[in-house]
């Protein structure tokens, strides 16, 4: 099977920032939950993210800057000496392979579980107000949120030096860069929504308050390893782990705009769940650098939006499960596998690194 034109356009390469791709098809960051668990990364997470270096850059899975923010069993971190040399295995295996990685810093705030964290680690928020819903844990079964502790003013600061911290330890693991986890309930998303944050200091208020705490993030990881090795993950619109924004759309335009004067390496976009927002327009009229377009693409249709110049990159996940070989598959036309949800948070090999090139 012969590959069309618009594939093609996957296969061009592509700068993004000081990142240098082989191709423009991108691998979304997926929480698989394959650490050990002190959130160290294991030899399974390396063979996976090996197999999977042909991408023209690895956005690795959400992973904590400090234990607080951590929010599943398994899920790893990048605070501790040992987390930062697991890490630097994995990077090294990609660029053997000639891949770029970069690490998704993804802070959960109040999505958790003191059955999850170690002894006496709280869950932290804007606001003392609990989301509704439970998460799975390995001690109990599934479990309630905890009720967050709202930070104080000085501790926001010292959550944002915690991101600065993560891009200088995600640096010294082999990174090539760091995106910031902003969407999908999360703690960014919990000071950029209005139903979770009721701040009455400079991280409330309007939308130019409730967006500066991902702001001041993103500008201290530019700062620590520099702007063109730091992206920005958005979804506007997504309510997912309880968040309800009274304007997405204002509030996400706020973002952008204050992170223009950044001039980040990219900002990875996905359409919003009701179509009443159009994300890749808002993007590309807020945005000025390079986007990488996110959710239910298909070869064809990744090839046909990078071609219209809708963006620069397409990112895919679940095709990524089931098909380490991707690139290759478009390239050469080979129809996609699919995979098996029963493995996705489970520990070990099986239905994770165990599927095979096609
Ligand atoms: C198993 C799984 C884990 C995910 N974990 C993350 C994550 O850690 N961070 C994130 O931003 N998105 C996460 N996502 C969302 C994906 O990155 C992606 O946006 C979504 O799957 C849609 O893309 P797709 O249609 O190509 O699968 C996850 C998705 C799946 C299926």
């Amino acid at each position: 099977m012969s590959i069309d034109n618009s594939q093609a356009a996957l296969l061009q390469p592509l700068t993004l920032g000081d990142l240098e791709l082989a191709n423009r098809v991108v691998m979304a960051p997926m929480t698989r939950n394959r650490a050990d668990n002190d959130g160290v990364p294991t030899q399974v997470m390396t063979d996976y993210y090996a197999d999977r270096a042909e991408a023209g850059l690895i956005i690795a899975e959400g992973t904590w800057p400090s234990v607080t923010g951590q929010a599943y069993c398994r899920q790893p971190g990048i605070e501790t000496e040992a987390q930062i040399t697991a890490w630097r295995k994995i990077t090294d295996a990609v660029h053997d392979r000639g891949g770029k990685i970069v690490l998704q810093i993804m802070h959960a705030g109040r999505i958790g579980s003191s059955k999850i964290k170690p002894e006496g680690v709280e869950s932290v928020a804007p606001s003392a107000l609990q989301a509704q819903g439970e998460v799975y844990t390995d001690a109990a079964g599934m479990q309630p949120f905890d009720m967050p502790r709202a930070l104080s003013t000085e501790e926001v600061q010292a959550v944002v030096e915690e991101h600065r911290q993560a891009a200088k330890n995600a640096q010294q693991a082999g990174f090539d860069g760091v995106e910031l986890h902003c969407t999908s309930g999360y703690l960014p998303m919990q000071f950029l929504c209005s139903n979770t944050n009721q701040r009455t200091d400079q991280y409330g208020g309007d939308a130019a308050g409730r967006a500066r705490f991902a702001f001041e993030c993103l500008q201290a990881m530019a700062e620590e390893i520099g702007a063109g090795r730091v992206g920005l993950r958005i979804n506007p619109g997504n309510r997912f782990n309880d968040t309800k924004d009274e304007d997405p759309a204002a509030s996400h335009i706020e973002l952008l705009r204050q992170a223009a004067s950044l001039e980040l390496a990219f900002l990875h976009v996905m359409r919003a769940p009701t179509r009443k927002i159009d994300a890749f327009a808002m993007a590309r009229e807020h945005f000025k650098g390079s986007l990488i377009l996110n959710d239910n693409f298909e070869p064809d249709t990744a090839g046909d939006a990078v071609e219209a110049g809708q963006g620069e990159a397409v990112s895919f996940a679940r095709h990524f499960i089931g098909n380490p070989d991707l690139v290759r598959r478009i390239r050469q036309g080979i129809a996609l596998s699919g995979f098996d949800r029963d493995t996705l948070y489970t520990a070990g090999a099986a239905g994770y690194s165990d599927y095979s090139q096609g």
